[in-house]
């Protein structure tokens, strides 16, 4: 009888620890794996420890599947390769705020791409991401800081458009970005279109440049 159910219990136990795996697998952001040749390659690479940043990569990369010729990989930044970066033709960076700036685990990373692994980020179309606890903690900073690492190697960097068509308005951006403190916690529906703005943006832009060539 004890036996029975000490058995049953572990089955049990079993059973959570593999819904668990699965449903830990199922949050992470999926994305059809760049596969033909002829398409252009748009890379996102992220940095995310609560999941605030992942859902905003998810979103961008729903954005650069609005566009037609163009296969979208997600990357976690402790993933990513060489051989991921060489292949894009275009890439979105996102991470959250820490300090007014991007954490330490995404500049130590970034310094690697150009440092040790002399990747030549030329031409590749760039646009960045991020989010921050506060209003005014420094997003818009962390998006500034990814660009200018962009531009210091060589990329051409674009941000999302806007356009209210009814109103007859229309702006850019410089990037996308999430408040996700208390005030306004997690990633609500407009920063998600937003960050879906922006996979468009550069999406399309890497096409044009990559059909030009
Ligand atoms: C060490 C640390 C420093 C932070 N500094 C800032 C900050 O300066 N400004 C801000 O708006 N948010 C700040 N935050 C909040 C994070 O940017 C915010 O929670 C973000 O959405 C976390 O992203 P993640 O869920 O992808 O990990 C900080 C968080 C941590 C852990």
């Amino acid at each position: 009888m004890m036996k029975t159910s000490r058995s049953r219990l572990g089955g049990c136990m079993l059973l959570c620890l593999m819904g668990w795996t699965m449903a830990s697998r199922a949050a992470e952001p999926t994305a059809n794996a760049a596969s033909d040749a002829s398409q252009a390659q748009v890379l996102i690479v992220y940095y995310s420890l609560q999941g605030n940043t992942q859902q905003m990569a998810k979103a961008v990369a729903e954005g650069v599947q609005r566009v037609d010729g163009v296969a979208v990989r997600i990357r976690r930044v402790e993933d990513c390769t060489a051989e991921d970066l060489q292949a894009a033709d275009g890439l979105i960076l996102g991470c959250p705020t820490y300090f007014a700036s991007i954490p330490g685990t995404m500049k130590l990373a970034m310094d690697d791409w150009n440092w040790k692994w002399k990747v030549d980020f030329t031409n590749k179309v760039g646009g960045a991401f991020s989010t921050g606890g506060g209003q005014t903690g420094g997003k818009e900073h962390t998006v500034i800081t990814l660009l200018l690492f962009m531009l210091s190697n060589r990329m051409i960097v674009a941000g999302p458009l806007y356009e209210a068509v009814e109103r007859g308005t229309e702006w850019g951006e410089m990037g996308s970005s999430a408040m996700t403190g208390p005030l306004d916690p997690g990633v609500s529906e407009g920063q998600r279109d937003a960050a879906r703005r922006l996979g468009e943006r550069i999406a399309r832009l890497t096409r044009k440049l990559k059909d030009a060539r």
